[in-house]
């Protein structure tokens, strides 16, 4: 089985192709960075027009790389939401012309399932149920993987996502845009315990997350330190939370066999050494996509895809995008 995938619900314009043994027969990826940067944040209408701009040439390139023909594509997966819905209806309405174009199923994805599922794709051995912490720009979740279709979300972020909180962070210390890289980099040479920051819901009994007073947190002691003990202080404070929210899930979900992390805040090498610790703390196996996976890209909305096609799952070409949608 070979799948097309599309994603491009957030500033990454991606296409791919997988098999449903896991190999990736092309992975393709546009990222809009640079348009971007200059207001310190994703620009809806910049980034819609950039993926309009970007998709067609993309898929053709897929599709060289593989050398394979769009007919030879068993059914074609497009991120159909949540995101900004101008880039996810250039990638969803691809998508169905596409798949009208040569009559092969479309499967409209959830972009958080195509997260959920990403290290079946890096993993073989994987098996359902799992809890993935799913940890993104626009994400931060705590969701028992029971199968496809099958998701229990265990906890949500009350205001920020995780790397959200990266991205204010790094505008208040004048870091630059994407936040995340740029604090990782500054934290490392500062000190971790220079400034003394909240830790917003350690301990409480739910497992939630909160985010927002940390950046404000930040921008109160921004006089008073140095940017890299800020962003160390930060990177410190937000591993805490999210050690803390993520050991008082695996208490909560006892048939959870792995501890899985997915999103873009998975690269940060702090978060990926303090959920190792605790998986290992907890008995369970760790897993995390190589980094290429964790960020936003069409692989795992391809694999998303094959997995949804195999339980017989394909939707009709009149599905609409959706801004937002819970898993
Ligand atoms: O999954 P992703 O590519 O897009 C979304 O679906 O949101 O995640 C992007 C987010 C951004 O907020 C970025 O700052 C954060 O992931 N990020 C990081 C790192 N690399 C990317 N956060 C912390 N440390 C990193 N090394
Ligand atoms: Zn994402």
């Amino acid at each position: 089985m070979l799948i097309l995938g599309l994603e491009s619900s957030c500033d990454e314009t991606a296409a791919a192709l997988v098999t449903d043994d896991r190999r990736v027969l092309a992975h393709r990826l546009a990222g809009q960075e640079a348009a971007h940067a200059p207001y310190g944040g994703v620009v809806p209408e910049i980034a819609a027009r950039a993926h309009v701009e970007a998709m067609e040439p993309l898929i053709a390139a897929a599709l060289k790389d593989a050398g394979i023909a769009l007919a030879d594509v068993d059914a074609i997966a497009a991120t159909a939401g949540p995101g900004l819905i101008g880039g996810v209806m250039v990638g969803l309405v691809t998508g169905k012309a596409l798949a009208h174009a040569v009559g092969k199923p479309l499967i409209g994805v959830n972009h958080l399932e195509g997260h959920a599922l990403s290290p079946r794709l890096s993993d073989p051995d994987l098996d359902f149920p799992y809890l993935l912490l799913l940890v993104s720009g626009g994400h931060c979740q705590l969701l028992l993987v029971k199968g496809v279709g099958r998701y229990r979300r265990l906890a949500t972020t009350i205001d920020d996502a995780a790397g959200e909180a990266f991205d204010k962070t790094a505008k208040v210390l004048g870091l630059g845009f994407p936040g995340g890289p740029a604090v990782e980099r500054a934290a490392a040479l500062g000190n971790p315990r220079a400034v003394p920051l909240p830790r917003p819901l350690k301990g409480a009994a739910e497992p939630h997350f909160s985010f927002a007073g940390l950046k404000s947190a930040v921008a109160r002691a921004a006089a008073d330190h140095s940017p890299e003990d800020l962003a160390a202080s930060f990177q410190a404070a937000v591993v805490e939370c999210l050690i803390d929210r993520t050991a008082r899930a695996l208490h909560a979900a006892p048939e959870a066999k792995a501890l899985v992390v997915a999103g873009g805040v998975a690269a940060n090498t702090a978060v990926r050494t303090a959920l190792a610790g605790l998986a290992a703390e907890h008995g369970r196996r760790f897993v995390a996509p190589p980094l290429w996976l964790c960020t936003d890209n069409a692989a795992m909305i391809a694999w998303a895809g094959v997995e949804r096609f195999a339980a017989g799952l394909t939707d009709p070409l009149d599905m609409p995008a959706r801004p937002r949608w819970p898993l």
